[in-house]
C-alpha cells in the first residue's frame, strides 16, 4: 500500500461499501474483514480479507495494513477488538460504543444517566418480570431482545393481558416498553473527531414499512426549536459518553411533541444515506474524518430529498440499462442474491435546491 491514509473496516456489507467508496473519493486506502466471500464491499475494499472476526493471522493483517480501524455493524465480537488492540491496532471509537449500543437496557441506561428521557421500561428476565413489568407499564408494551435484534426482528408488541400467553421467553435477557403513540419518528447524525469538534447532519424524518425502515426524508418536517433540541440531544450524548467517529441517534415523538431518545448506532445509518447525493460532505466522509481527527467540516444540505430502500424483489425494477429521472439517484449494493426483507439498495430522490 502507499503512503495514503489506511482504514480498517470490520464488516463488508453496504455501509463498508459505501464508506469504502467515500474514501476512494478521499484518496484514502481500505481493508475490510468479513466472513462472506460475497461481501459487497469486497470490490470497492484495496484488500479484501475473506475470514472470522477471530482470525488473529487475518486481525494482525488488518492491523499491519490500517491508520485505523472501524466497524461497520455494532455486534462485531467485543473479543475481536481487544484482539485488535493487543495487536496494536488504533480503534478511535473504542470499545465502549459498541459496548454501549449492543444492548438496548445499557443504551438506555447511559443516556439516561445524562438526563435524556427515553420510554418507560423494564427490564425483563423471566415471565414473572413480564407479567409485572406489563402491569406496571400499562397495556401496550413492546418485548424487546436485549441485544441482537436489528430492522423490527425479536420484537413482540402486546396489546392485553391474555396476549401474554403467546409468549415465550428463552433464556436471555429483554427489555420491556411502553408502546407510546408515535407521531414521528427523527434521527440524527453526529460526529466528533479527537480534537472534540463536533458537527452533525440534518434531522430527518424516517417511515418504517412493517418493522423496518422505507423512507427518510429531509429536512424533517418539525419546527426549528424542535430541530434544535434533537441536535442538541444528539451533542450531548456523543460529548457526554465522550465518543469519537459517528453516531446514529433515533428519537420518537408523541403527539404532545415530547421527545424520547429510542436507540443509537455508532456506525454510519440507513437514515443518513441521503447525505450522499443531498449534502456537501456525506455521512461516510464525515466519519472518515473524525477518525482520521481531520477538521470537521459543518455539512451543508445542498437539496431537499427522499431516500427509500430497495428491498428485496424490489432489486428487479432497477437494472443499469433502465433510463432513469435525473432527480432519482439510484445506489445498487452489489448483492449476490435477493431475499425478502434484504436491502438491496437505495435511491435518493432530489427535490428542488434550496
Ligand atoms: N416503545 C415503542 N413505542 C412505539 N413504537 C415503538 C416502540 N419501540 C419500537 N417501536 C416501533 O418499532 C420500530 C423498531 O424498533 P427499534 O427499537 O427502533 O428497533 P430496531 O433496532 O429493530 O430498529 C420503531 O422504529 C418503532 O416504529
Ligand atoms: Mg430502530
Amino acid at each position: 500500500m502507499s503512503d495514503s491514509f489506511k482504514i480498517g473496516i470490520l464488516g463488508g456489507g453496504q455501509l463498508a461499501k459505501m464508506l469504502c467508496d467515500a474514501g476512494q473519493e478521499m484518496g484514502y486506502k481500505t481493508i475490510v474483514l468479513d466472513p462472506s466471500k460475497d461481501s459487497c464491499a469486497k470490490f470497492s475494499a484495496d484488500i479484501f480479507l475473506e475470514g472470522s472476526y477471530t482470525d488473529k493471522e487475518l486481525l494482525k493483517k488488518m492491523v499491519e495494513n490500517s491508520d485505523v480501524i472501524t466497524y461497520e455493524f455494532e455486534n462485531i465480537p467485543s473479543e475481536t477488538i481487544g484482539m485488535l488492540i493487543e495487536l496494536g491496532g488504533n480503534i478511535p471509537q473504542g470499545k465502549k460504543p459498541l459496548y454501549i449500543s449492543q444492548n438496548r437496557i445499557r443504551e438506555k441506561e447511559s443516556v439516561n444517566k445524562i438526563g435524556i428521557r427515553t420510554v418507560e421500561y423494564r427490564i425483563v428476565n423471566s415471565r414473572e418480570e413480564l407479567i409485572k413489568g406489563a402491569e406496571e407499564l400499562g397495556y401496550p408494551v413492546i418485548l424487546k431482545t436485549a441485544s441482537g435484534g436489528y430492522d423490527g426482528k425479536s420484537q413482540w408488541i402486546i396489546k392485553k393481558i391474555e396476549e401474554l400467553n403467546n409468549i415465550s421467553l428463552e433464556d436471555k435477557e429483554y427489555i420491556l416498553e411502553k408502546m407510546i403513540d408515535l407521531k414521528k419518528e427523527l434521527s440524527v447524525m453526529v460526529f466528533r473527531n479527537k480534537r472534540k469538534e463536533v458537527v452533525t447532519l440534518p434531522v430527518v424524518e424516517n417511515i418504517n414499512r412493517g418493522t423496518m425502515l422505507y423512507e427518510s426524508i429531509v429536512p424533517a418536517k418539525i419546527n426549528e426549536s424542535l430541530e434544535r433540541e434533537i441536535t442538541e440531544l444528539a451533542i450531548k450524548i456523543m460529548k457526554e459518553l465522550d465518543f469519537i467517529g459517528v453516531l446514529g441517534v433515533e428519537f420518537f415523538m408523541d403527539n404532545k411533541d415530547q421527545l424520547y431518545f429510542n436507540e443509537m448506532a455508532p456506525r454510519p445509518h440507513n437514515s443518513g444515506h441521503y447525505s450522499i447525493d443531498c449534502c456537501d460532505f456525506s455521512q461516510f466522509h464525515l466519519h472518515l474524518k473524525s477518525l482520521g481527527d481531520e477538521e470537521l467540516p459543518s455539512p451543508i444540505l445542498l437539496r431537499k430529498g427522499l431516500m427509500r430502500n430497495i428491498v428485496g424483489k424490489e432489486i428487479e425494477e432497477y437494472s443499469i440499462n433502465k433510463k432513469v429521472d435525473e432527480n432519482i439517484k439510484v445506489h445498487i449494493y452489489g448483492k449476490k442474491e435477493w431475499k425478502q426483507g434484504r436491502k438491496m439498495g437505495h435511491i435518493t430522490i432530489l427535490n428542488e435546491r434550496i
